[in-house]
């Protein structure tokens, strides 16, 4: 039987929809299909309190497609990995040391995966541990960011493309180390048009985030500071919203129009997240699992 879904838009944002009446670990098709609908016109979907386990959160992902590889010194397990400032033994971890560097890292605005030559589509996050202040979401809607932008450099991004890295990025936050050399290798700098369409809805959106560099074939300097500026711009009211966790909720979003941040909170508190990723949707994606 189709659950009864509930789907209500965030006011006053152009993304975002918080979705109720549903029970995720149980969904039909038609019940499934409401949500992709939904999460295509939204591009970020909030599911309150599902408490999903690791098994339930894979297999909801994978109705979204193909899983992407993590990267293994992040991830124990290549489906899922865990986001947290505290070990399994409940110990926090070195403030300093590169993990701590690589979740200083998604504190910036970002699209996960745009330094690999397939990018993701979609991410899922869900919240196992939360902090009692700070340890928000937000989300950037880049579709409404490109309809903002003038003609003048609408025209001016038309061909542009941005060369992602992730050694760029990390490298900004001092956290280079959380990758080893063969792990970099398989990451050398990848390019990506600025402007994309939406394979779902044919809208164009912005494609950008910390790990775009600069832009191919223009001076460095510069096109990074215009790329900047873009996206200083695109993450301003009403293209921007901030989510506070609570325990058990699931939120997916689409890598491919949306950029994301996590905000910080108390070093000494525990706040421990589970991803999982959707590869990009492409026959010859390396990167699928
Ligand atoms: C991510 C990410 C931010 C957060 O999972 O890709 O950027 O708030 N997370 O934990
Ligand atoms: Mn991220």
């Amino acid at each position: 039987m189709t659950q009864m879904l509930s789907i209500e838009p965030n006011q006053g944002a152009t993304l975002g929809a918080r979705v109720t009446g549903v029970t995720l670990a149980q969904l039909d098709d038609a019940t499934f299909k409401q949500i992709e609908d939904a999460w295509h016109i939204h591009g970020v979907l909030i599911f309150p309190e599902q408490f999903l386990s690791d098994e339930e959160q894979v297999a909801f992902s994978r109705r979204f497609g193909g899983l992407e590889k993590l990267i293994t010194k992040i991830a124990a397990d290549p489906n899922i990995g865990v986001l947290s400032n505290v070990r399994p033994n409940g110990q926090l971890i070195e403030p300093e040391g590169s993990y701590a560097l690589f979740l200083l890292g998604n504190t910036f605005w970002h699209t996960d995966s745009s330094f690999k030559r397939v990018p993701s589509k979609a991410s899922l996050l869900s919240a196992r541990q939360v902090s009692s202040e700070g340890g928000e979401t937000e989300w950037a809607d880049m579709r409404a960011a490109y309809d903002a932008l003038d003609d003048a450099t609408k025209v001016d991004l038309q061909e542009a493309s941005a060369i992602h890295s992730y050694r760029y990025s990390q490298g900004l936050v001092g956290g280079v180390d959380v990758l080893s050399e063969e792990e970099w290798k398989a990451l050398p700098p990848v390019e990506h048009p600025i402007i994309r369409t939406h394979p779902a809805t044919g809208r164009k959106n912005l494609y950008l985030g910390r790990h775009a560099s600069h832009i191919s074939g223009r001076d460095v300097e510069e096109s990074r500071a215009l790329l900047n500026r873009l996206t200083d711009e695109a993450s301003k009211p009403p293209r921007v919203f901030s989510h506070t966790w609570s325990e058990g909720d699931i939120v997916i979003w689409d890598n491919r129009c949306v950029l994301h941040r996590g905000r910080t909170w108390p070093a000494e508190q525990a706040r421990t997240m589970a991803r999982t990723t959707i590869a990009g949707d492409d026959d010859t994606n390396e990167w699928t699992l």
